[in-house]
C-alpha cells in the first residue's frame, strides 16, 4: 500500500476529497496531513478523518525558507510518504525541496495552465475575457506550477460570472479531477484525465 502525505495550508476541501478517495482497493491511503498554518481548518477535518496531522509554521522561520522548508522535510519523513499532494498549499516550495520528492509530488492549480500561474487565478482569467477556465492537475517541478500536466477540467465562463461563482462552480470538479489524477499517478500511469472528457484548449 502506497503512502500519500498532503500538505494544505487553509479548508482542505480538496484533501478531504484525495482521503476519501484512498478506500477500498485503491493503492493508496493517506499518511499524515501537513498544515503550514496552525489555524487551517482542514486539520480537523483530517483528524475527524482519522488522519495523523502536523503543523509546521511557516512563521517560525521568518525569512529563512531553507529552515522552513528542512522542518517540512523532518515531519514529512516521519511518516515515509511515497507520494505528496499539495491541495491548497499556498508557500512556494525551493528546488532543494522539491527535488527531494521529483516524480512523487503533485499539485492542483486552479487555472487551465500554463494560463494563470500564481495567485487570483479567477480574476485573471475574467480579466482576460476567457470563455474558459479551469483547474489543472501537475507534477510539481522546480518552476512555479510548471510541471508535466497530469489533468485538467474545465468550465465555461458566463455573464455575471465573478472570481467567486467561478471559484465555486469550480471546486466541485477540482474534488473529482485530484483524485481521479492520484489513483493513476500512484499505479504508474501519467496519461493525463481530461474533464468532463475532451482535452482542454484553453
Ligand atoms: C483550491 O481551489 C486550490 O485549487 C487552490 O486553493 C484552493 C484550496 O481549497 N490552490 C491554489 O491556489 C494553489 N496555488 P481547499 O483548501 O478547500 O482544498
Amino acid at each position: 500500500m502506497k503512502r500519500v502525505a498532503i500538505l494544505i495550508s487553509g479548508g482542505g476541501s480538496n484533501m478531504v476529497a484525495l482521503a476519501e478517495s484512498m478506500v477500498g482497493d485503491h493503492p493508496a491511503r493517506p499518511c499524515v496531513v501537513i498544515a503550514n498554518d496552525p489555524d487551517a481548518g482542514g486539520l480537523a477535518k483530517a483528524a475527524a478523518l482519522g488522519i495523523p496531522t502536523a503543523v509546521v509554521d511557516h512563521r517560525d522561520f521568518p525569512k529563512d525558507r531553507n529552515g522552513f522548508e528542512g522542518a517540512l522535510h523532518a515531519s514529512l519523513e516521519e511518516y515515509q510518504p511515497d507520494f505528496v499532494c499539495l491541495a491548497g498549499f499556498m508557500r512556494i516550495l525551493g528546488a532543494g525541496f522539491v527535488g527531494q520528492y521529483a516524480g512523487r509530488m503533485l499539485n492542483i492549480h486552479p487555472s487551465l495552465l500554463p494560463k494563470y500561474k500564481g495567485l487570483h487565478t479567477h480574476a485573471r482569467a475574467l480579466e482576460a475575457g476567457d470563455t474558459n477556465h479551469g483547474c489543472s492537475v501537475h507534477e510539481v517541478t522546480a518552476d512555479l506550477d510548471d510541471g508535466p500536466i497530469l489533468g485538467q477540467a474545465r468550465i465555461e465562463v458566463v455573464a455575471d460570472d465573478t472570481p467567486e461563482t467561478l471559484a465555486q462552480r469550480l471546486l466541485p470538479l477540482e474534488h473529482q479531477l485530484y483524485p481521479a489524477v492520484l489513483r493513476r499517478y500512484v499505479m504508474g500511469d501519467r496519461t493525463p484525465v481530461y474533464l468532463p472528457s475532451a482535452p482542454v484548449m484553453p
